[in-house]
């Protein structure tokens, strides 16, 4: 049989919280393990809502990896240490955000200019390997160069790091331009620990492209495409196609779930929880006839959305 690699549902702030990760295990499944989006250190604590997010309770069924952000050891060993206070053994390490807020202080993919920070990160990792906790890190090729990589890569090889995922952008194009196979391949060649591969996925023939071009890649780690087709990480996996009206039936079953999630914990009432559903078709199946998207998007009444959702074939 053919070799089938690791999917994992990437980490979308905004997008892929709780209530959309166990909706998504529960009706479409497919995914090895989902990620959390970043969780950080922000005036003085960590925000009520990413602890809420990440509680086991909140995400059932699931194999979860908390996704942390931190530039220091310290900063780092106060997010890990309330990570595992949930009884979590995996973490990730963020060292991919583009945003130029995050970014410009040396955070996200702003600490990939910063190899020696690199390394007083991954002297952390290595103690709290130690006592059973394993790491990964997701990272782009650079901040500002697509080389930056080659004097970070050294020291999350010689760590304990269990696992490295990689986009292939550098963090000044955000989300524009092409990823950069190139580098990529070499990053492939020189990495010592299992990899997987994220950018610009959206089709079973997209993965088995990358999968067929990287034999020795660990996984691939999908985002958008996954969350604009639900049945991606399934389909893959099977090696089957789902036919449209059962995908319509599923992403009808999804909304329903995320919509009883959000009922009950959104605050500001109807008009909040209305803009927090719609804002999901921003990625959710990008081919929905023209006419459909703008009626949901337009809706000003949550009585209105619903019901053009629920008329979706
Ligand atoms: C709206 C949005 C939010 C994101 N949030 C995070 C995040 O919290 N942590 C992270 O590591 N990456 C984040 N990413 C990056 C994605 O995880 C992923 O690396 C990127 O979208 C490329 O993969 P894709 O083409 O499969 O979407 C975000 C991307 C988008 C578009």
């Amino acid at each position: 049989m053919e070799k089938k690699v690791k999917i994992f549902a990437a980490p979308l702030q905004g997008f892929t919280e709780s209530a959309w990760r166990v909706a998504h295990n529960e009706v479409f499944g497919g995914v090895d393990a989902y990620f959390t989006p970043f969780i950080r250190y922000e005036k003085g604590g960590i925000r009520n809502k990413d602890k809420r997010e990440v509680l086991p309770e909140n995400n059932r069924d699931i194999r979860l990896i908390p996704q942390i952000m931190a530039s220091e050891p310290e900063e780092m060993k106060t997010l890990v240490d309330f990570i595992i206070s949930l009884g979590y053994k995996e973490i990730d390490l963020n060292m991919g955000c583009p945003f130029p807020l995050i970014a410009n202080r040396g955070k996200g993919s702003g600490i990939l200019q910063y190899p020696e920070k690199v390394t007083a990160l991954m002297d952390c990792v290595n103690a709290y390997s130690d006592d059973g906790i394993s790491f990964s890190v997701k990272m782009r090729l650079g901040q500002v160069s697509a080389d930056e990589w080659k004097d970070i890569l050294p020291a999350i090889n010689n760590s304990e790091v269990k696992m490295v995922t990689v986009h292939p952008r550098i963090g000044k194009q955000q989300y524009k331009g092409e990823v950069d196979m190139e580098a990529f391949a070499e990053f492939y060649n020189e990495c010592r620990k299992p990899l997987v591969y994220n950018g610009d996925l959206c089709s079973v023939a997209d993965i088995n492209r990358v999968v067929e071009k990287f034999p020795y890649l660990y996984g691939v780690m999908i985002g958008r495409g996954l969350f604009a087709d639900g049945s991606l990480a399934a389909c893959y996996k099977n090696g089957t196609e789902m036919e449209r009206d059962e995908l319509y039936f599923k992403v009808r079953r999804m909304h329903s779930i995320i919509y009883e999630r959000y009922s009950e914990t959104i605050e500001g009432g109807e008009a909040q929880l209305l803009l927090k559903m719609k804002s999901l078709w921003e990625y959710w199946l990008p081919e929905l006839d023209k006419k459909k998207r703008k009626a949901i998007h337009k809706a000003n009444k949550l009585s209105v959305y619903l019901k053009e959702v629920e008329e979706l074939r």
